[in-house]
C-alpha cells in the first residue's frame, strides 16, 4: 500500500469494522432509471451518507456523463475525473475526492462516454487501477444517467445489486418498465432488480406503484423484481438541493433522510449478495467494457 492510498484510507475513515470488510469483495450497487429527474443522484449521495452512519465507507461513482450531478449535490468541484485516468494523467487515487461531509466520490466527467469506445489495452489498464479501489472501500455506489443506453446497461451488468428508481408518475413507471425489459429481455441481466419508489405521497402509493411494475415484469418477462423501499416526497429535500447540501446533512430528521437511512439498513441486512457472489469484479469489468 503506498502513502497516498494510506492517506486516502485515513480520510475515508476506515475503522475497525471496515478493515474487516476489506477482506471481502467490494459490493457494487448501481442506481438507474428509465425516466430522468426521478431522484437517482439524490438517492446515491444520501444513501452513501446514510451508509457512512451505518459504519460503511462507500465511494460514489458519478457515471452520468456531462451532468456532474453528484458533485453538484455535494457542492464540490473535483480536479480530476475518469477522462484524466483514461488519458494516463493521474492515478485512480487522485480521482477519489472526499467531500466536506466525508463522503468520497469519483467524477466520471467525459471519461464515462469514452469508456464505451476504449481499446482493450486501455480497458485492461483502467481495470487494474479500478481493482485498487477495493483497498479503499467495501461499497461502490454508481449513479448513472437517465435512460436506456449502453453505458447504463454495462454498469447494471457490473453490479451486485441494481436499484431502479421510479416515481408515481405514469411515464416514470412505463419508462422504468422499459429499462427493466431491456436489462432482462435484451441483455439477460441475472442480477436481482430492486425498485425504489421515490416522491411517494404515502407507503400505500409506493406499494401500488411497485405492484404495477411487479405485475407486468412477472407477466411479460417471467422474472420477479423486488421492492427496495420508498422515499416520500419531501419539501426538505427540494430545499436542500437548492442550498447544495445533501438532505441527509441538511436535516437528518427529514422524512427523506430517515427513508434513506432505513433503506441503507435493509441493504446491509440483505445477505443475498453472498449467494449470488459474482466472479472477480475486475475481470467482469474487462469483459463487459471490452465489447
Ligand atoms: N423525495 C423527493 N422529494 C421531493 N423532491 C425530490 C425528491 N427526490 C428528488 N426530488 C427532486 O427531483 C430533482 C431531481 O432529482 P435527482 O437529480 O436526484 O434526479 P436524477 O434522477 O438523478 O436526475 P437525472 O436523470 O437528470 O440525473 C431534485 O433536484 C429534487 O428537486
Ligand atoms: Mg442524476
Amino acid at each position: 500500500m503506498n502513502d497516498q492510498a494510506e492517506a486516502l484510507r485515513q480520510m475515508v475513515g476506515i475503522n475497525e469494522v471496515n478493515k474487516f470488510a476489506q477482506q471481502e469483495d467490494m459490493r457494487i450497487i448501481t442506481v438507474a432509471s428509465g425516466k430522468g429527474g426521478v431522484g437517482k443522484s439524490n438517492f446515491s449521495v444520501n444513501l452513501g451518507l446514510a451508509m457512512q452512519v451505518l459504519g460503511q465507507n462507500p465511494i460514489i461513482l458519478d457515471a452520468d456523463f456531462g451532468l456532474a450531478n453528484v458533485e453538484i449535490i455535494l457542492g464540490e468541484r473535483p480536479k480530476f475525473n475518469l477522462s484524466h485516468l483514461i488519458k494516463g494523467q493521474c492515478h485512480i487515487y487522485d480521482l477519489v475526492t472526499t467531500s466536506k461531509y466525508g463522503l468520497p466520490f469519483i467524477s466520471g466527467g467525459s471519461g464515462i462516454k469514452d469508456m464505451n469506445f476504449l481499446p482493450t489495452y486501455q480497458i485492461d489498464k483502467i481495470s487494474s487501477q479500478l481493482a485498487e479501489l477495493s483497498s479503499l472501500t467495501n461499497m461502490l455506489i454508481i449513479d448513472t444517467g437517465a435512460g436506456i443506453n449502453d453505458i447504463v446497461v454495462k454498469f447494471c451488468k457490473l453490479a451486485h445489486e441494481v436499484y431502479i428508481i421510479v416515481t408515481p408518475e405514469p411515464t416514470s413507471i412505463t419508462d422504468g418498465y422499459a429499462l427493466i425489459k431491456t436489462l432482462i429481455g435484451q441483455f439477460d441481466l441475472d442480477t436481482t432488480i430492486k425498485v425504489i419508489v421515490n416522491k411517494a405521497m404515502s407507503q400505500e402509493e409506493a406499494h401500488e406503484v411497485f405492484h404495477k411494475l411487479y405485475y407486468v415484469t412477472e407477466h411479460f418477462l417471467k422474472r420477479p423484481i423486488q421492492y427496495g423501499g420508498f422515499v416520500p416526497y419531501d419539501e426538505q429535500l427540494f430545499k436542500s438541493v437548492k442550498e447544495q447540501v445533501p438532505v441527509f446533512e441538511y436535516n437528518r430528521q427529514a422524512k427523506s433522510s430517515m427513508a434513506y437511512y432505513q433503506i441503507g439498513r435493509i441493504i446491509l441486512g440483505d445477505k443475498s449478495k453472498q449467494t449470488i457472489k459474482k466472479e472477480n469484479w475486475v475481470s467482469r469489468f474487462k469483459k463487459i467494457f471490452s465489447h
